[in-house]
């Protein structure tokens, strides 16, 4: 492994949930960091942060925060990617970025470290974080493709709300507060009440009634699985759960599967946990995966009504696997390539 200098870190969007997550994950598995800077607009200026068991000032993005910064982990708005991303990789910085203003750029990775860790040596300064749940229907379904060939994914997607930041979750508890006390509840950071409801939509409308949500989860599964013709499609719905994104998925591998095998599988690929017992009500549910680390997966069945059909649910929490610690552990693997922080000897 090559040798590697303590590392100067920006944090870009640190007051919200994901930069949180990000300083937490960055302390959890004590990144080689020299100096952690926590960055957010003008409103938060002079508002600490708590990093690492104390807390960290926050100061304001500009061009001249990334001077002397190693790696920017950015977890603001895409817009705030796209103008200041490359302001940060042209000053010397590895951007690793968490909105989608970069994913499907062809010269920007597009990497989940388990599945295609070894595009981040084609990078040009940006890598790009994908989707919260691409990134774990990725991690289930790279073994499987590797195994027995992959056909075909149907995916029904069950998102907390804090997949859509800080916002929705205050809204979700003050809605549900608001119902128990017999009050009208707020309705303003989604386009529905969430509590007590689940809404099939709340995203950007696209093409043909899909959704962006729903796009980004077709065109990066492809991308990161290098397998652009995949048969693919989504169907996203937001449900009243505050953090962890279910996924129901159904897939047709080329070659037969069986449940046990791909059990076995499953259980032995980086960054799942199988929890399949449903006579022993074992199968992951969010409350229970929320703060961890892995891709957790159950029910696992063969579909009777394909050849070489199989039925999976995955749970991984959206601030941790599907955002902060992706990004952290692609960070992680980029030095472990050499190409973040490499000391030329
Ligand atoms: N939430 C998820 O599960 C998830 C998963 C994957 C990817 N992502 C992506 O990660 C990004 C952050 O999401 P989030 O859920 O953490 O959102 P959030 O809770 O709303 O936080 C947004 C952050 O962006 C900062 N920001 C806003 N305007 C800014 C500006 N003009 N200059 C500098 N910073 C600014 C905010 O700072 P202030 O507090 O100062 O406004 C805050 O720190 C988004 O692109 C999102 O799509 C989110």
């Amino acid at each position: 492994m090559p040798t590697s200098k303590r590392l100067n870190v920006a944090v870009v969007g640190a007051t919200g949930m994901v930069g949180n997550e990000m300083l937490r994950v960055l302390a959890q598995r004590q990144f080689p960091s020299e100096r952690v800077i926590a960055l957010a607009s003008e409103r938060s200026k002079g508002l600490t942060v708590p990093y690492n068991g104390s807390s960290l000032k926050v100061e304001e993005l500009s061009e001249a925060a990334f001077k002397g910064i190693d790696v920017a982990l950015f977890a603001a708005s895409g817009d705030i990617a796209l103008m200041y991303g490359p302001v940060a990789a042209e000053s010397g910085a590895l951007v690793i970025d968490n909105s989608s203003a970069w994913r499907m750029k062809e010269n920007v990775p597009l990497v989940v470290p388990e599945v295609n860790g070894d595009d981040i040596s084609d990078n040009e300064g940006i890598i790009a974080n994908p989707n919260c749940c691409a990134i774990p229907l990725t991690v289930a379904l790279n073994p499987l493709k590797k195994m027995a060939g992959l056909e075909r994914v149907l995916v029904s997607t069950y998102q907390s709300a804090s997949g859509a930041g800080r916002a929705l979750v205050d809204e979700l508890e003050e809605q549900t507060k608001a119902i128990a006390d017999g009050k009208e509840p707020p309705v303003a950071a989604y386009p529905y009440q969430l509590a007590y409801n689940v809404v099939p939509g709340g995203w950007r409308l696209e093409a043909d009634g899909y959704n962006e949500e729903e796009v980004k989860i077709v065109n990066e599964t492809r991308k990161i699985l290098h397998d652009p013709e995949l048969r693919i499609t989504a169907t996203c719905v937001r449900v009243p759960v505050p953090i962890g994104h279910g996924e129901s998925v159904f897939l047709e591998t080329t070659e037969k599967i069986t449940a046990d095998d791909a059990r076995t599988l499953l259980g032995n690929a980086p960054g799942i946990v199988v929890q399949d017992d449903p006579h022993a009500r074992l199968y992951p549910t969010p409350h229970d995966v929320a703060g961890k680390d892995e891709v957790y997966i159950g029910r696992i069945r063969e579909d009777a009504s394909t050849r070489h059909g199989l039925l999976l649910w995955i749970v991984s929490d959206n601030l941790r696997k599907g955002a902060a610690l992706n990004a952290v552990q692609i960070a992680e693997q980029a030095i472990q390539l050499g190409a973040l922080g490499a000391v030329k000897t």
